[in-house]
C-alpha cells in the first residue's frame, strides 16, 4: 500500500491479510507497525467527532438565555454579535458593513461561559461544535492543524454552526522566542487557526466563539480585529447576580417557605454560578440523607459550608506547592 505520514513523506508498505480483507479506500486512517511500517490496522475516520475530541450538538437542549443569571449585558453583545448576524444577515449588508466573525469570552472557570455559547446556538437553532484547545494541542501532536482545517470544514457543511474553541489559552498563548518542539506544535496549530479565520469567507452562517480563563496568556494576534472581534468579560458574579442564578437554580426544587435566596446571596461572595448550582445540588442530597422529600433552609445553609469549605480545602492544597 502507498501511505502518506502526518510529516507528508509517502511510504510503500506491506500490510497484513486482515487489513487487506477489511475495506481500505484512499484516505482511511491506519494504524502501522512502528518498526517495519506495514500497515497493521484500519482506525475510525476523523469526521468522527470521538476521534477529533470534541462535541458536535445538532439540536441543543433547551437552554435559553432566561436560564443565565446576572449576565444581562453579556447576553445583549452576543446577541449583536452573533444572533443577529445569523438571523438577520441581510441588515448588515444593506447598511453596508462587514458582521463581527465571533466573540471572545474570558473570565473565571464556572462563571457561564459555556453554558452561554449553548443558550446562543439554541436560540438561533445552529449547530453547536466545541473544541478544546488543551486536547487539540495534547491528543494531536503533529495533527493540530490538520484538525484545525477539518473542524472549519465540518462548521461549514453543518452551517448554522456556533464553533466554540474552549481553553483557547492552550493553543494560543504567547509565542515564546527559543520554543521547545511542544511549544512549537501549539504555535503551528494556532497559526492554522489564525489563517483559517482570516481566509473565512464569511457569509455570516458560521460564528466563532472562543473562551478562556486566563486572558493574559493570550497572543495578541488573536485579539487583532477579524478574528474574535468583540471581549466579552464574564466576572465573578455580585450579590444580585448570585440571587439570581439562585432563583434559577431554585427554580424546580421542591423547597419550603423557609429558604431566603436573598440571604444565600450573602452569604457566597466570591462564589461562581457553578458554585451556586453545586450548593443547590447539595441542598438536595441533605434532603435526600434526612429521607425527606423536601428540601429546607438548613439544607441549604450546611450545602453552603459544605461548598465554601471545600473551596478553602483546595486553596490550603495548592499553598503545599508554592
Ligand atoms: N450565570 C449563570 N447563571 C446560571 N447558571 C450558571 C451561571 N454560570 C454558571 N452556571 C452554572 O454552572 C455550570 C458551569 O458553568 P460553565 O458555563 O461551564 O462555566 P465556564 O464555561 O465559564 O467555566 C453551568 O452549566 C450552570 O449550571
Ligand atoms: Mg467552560
Amino acid at each position: 500500500m502507498i501511505i502518506k505520514a502526518s510529516t507528508n513523506v509517502e511510504y510503500v508498505v506491506k500490510s497484513t491479510q486482515k487489513v487487506r480483507e477489511n475495506k481500505v479506500f484512499t484516505g482511511t486512517n491506519v494504524a502501522l507497525n512502528q518498526r517495519s511500517f506495514s500497515v497493521v490496522d484500519t482506525l475510525p475516520t476523523t469526521n468522527d467527532p470521538q476521534v477529533k475530541g470534541m462535541e458536535l450538538l445538532e439540536s441543543l437542549p433547551n437552554i435559553s438565555y432566561d436560564d443565565i443569571g446576572g449576565l444581562d449585558e453579556q447576553i445583549q453583545e452576543i446577541r449583536e454579535t452573533v444572533e443577529l448576524p445569523l438571523l438577520k444577515p441581510e441588515l448588515f449588508k444593506k447598511i453596508g458593513i462587514e458582521p463581527p466573525k465571533g466573540a471572545l469570552f474570558y473570565g473565571p472557570p464556572g462563571t457561564g461561559k459555556t453554558l452561554l455559547a449553548k443558550a446562543v446556538a439554541h436560540e438561533t437553532k445552529s449547530t453547536f461544535i466545541r473544541v478544546v484547545g488543551s486536547e487539540l494541542v495534547q491528543k494531536f501532536i503533529g495533527e493540530g492543524a490538520r484538525l484545525i482545517r477539518e473542524i472549519f470544514e465540518l462548521a461549514k457543511n453543518k452551517a448554522p454552526t456556533i464553533l466554540f474553541i474552549d481553553e483557547l489559552d492552550a493553543i494560543a498563548a504567547t509565542r515564546i522566542e527559543d520554543a521547545t518542539s511542544g511549544d512549537r506544535e501549539v504555535s503551528r496549530t494556532l497559526m492554522q487557526l489564525l489563517s483559517e479565520l482570516d481566509g473565512f469567507d464569511n457569509r455570516g452562517d458560521v460564528k466563532f466563539i472562543g473562551a478562556t480563563n486566563r486572558i493574559d496568556m493570550l497572543d495578541n494576534a488573536i485579539l487583532r480585529p477579524g478574528r474574535f472581534d468583540r471581549l466579552i468579560e464574564f466576572p465573578i458574579p455580585n450579590e444580585l447576580s448570585r440571587e439570581l442564578i439562585f432563583n434559577i437554580h431554585t427554580k424546580n426544587l421542591n423547597a419550603d417557605q423557609t429558604i431566603d435566596l436573598k440571604k444565600y446571596a450573602q452569604l457566597t461572595e466570591g462564589k461562581t454560578g457553578s458554585d451556586i448550582k453545586a450548593i443547590c445540588t447539595e441542598a438536595g442530597m441533605n434532603a435526600i440523607r434526612r429521607n425527606s422529600e423536601i428540601i429546607t433552609n438548613q439544607d441549604f445553609l450546611n450545602g453552603i459550608n459544605k461548598v465554601i469549605k471545600k473551596d478553602k480545602n483546595d486553596l490550603s492544597k495548592s499553598n503545599l506547592f508554592i
